[in-house]
């Protein structure tokens, strides 16, 4: 028989049946502790800013695009499945949403991370999280890890690149 076609990796808008997906992944690295875990509801909530990897039917990555302001936004909820990991996807997922903030005119990027050589990559520098009152008082205050956050800061200046 011959060899069926390996199926392409394909970086799209995130869509309705993709949902279960995103919170398998979701589910799985928040048990780590890796990220904070979100509600169904809340994915469904904010699904038209996700962005998301597929192969074959399966949703092997994610991130998403949250605005505080038309000025401000946030990568949250960014992942790849861990068998693909250090392949390049999450610079392809997180190349995608900057794409969309600097479309967008949005002046700043931030992101709350455990992994801030990852954001450095892409020309976030670290920063105090206390420049961000929109996050935490609007966001983190909700949080379990609220009065003892160990997240790193970083931000990119879109007017700068
Ligand atoms: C963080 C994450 C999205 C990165 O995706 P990835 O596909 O593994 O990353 P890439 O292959 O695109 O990495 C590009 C570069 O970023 C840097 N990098 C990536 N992951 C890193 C890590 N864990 N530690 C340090 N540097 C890292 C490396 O320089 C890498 O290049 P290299 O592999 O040639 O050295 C992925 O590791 C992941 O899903 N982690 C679990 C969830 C998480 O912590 N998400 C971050 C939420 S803010």
């Amino acid at each position: 028989m011959p060899n069926q076609p390996a199926h392409a990796l394909i970086e799209r808008a995130a869509q309705p049946d993709d949902v279960a997906g995103i919170r398998k992944l979701l589910d799985h690295y928040a048990a780590m502790g890796d990220l904070l875990p979100r509600r169904e509801a809340e994915i469904i909530t904010n699904l038209s800013h996700f962005r998301v990897l597929e192969v074959g039917g399966d949703i092997v990555g994610c991130g998403s695009l949250e605005h505080f302001t038309d000025e401000l936004a946030e990568i949250r909820s960014l992942m790849v499945a861990p068998g693909l990991k250090r392949n390049g996807q999450g610079s392809v997922l997180l190349n995608a949403l900057i794409d969309i903030a600097r479309q967008r005119g949005v002046g700043r990027l931030m992101a709350l991370t455990y992994v801030p050589e990852f954001f450095h990559k892409f020309g976030f520098h670290t920063v105090s999280k206390d420049i961000f009152p929109e996050k935490i008082w609007g966001i983190c205050v909700n949080c379990y890890k609220f009065h003892n956050c160990d997240e790193i800061a970083v931000l990119l200046e879109l007017q700068d690149t």
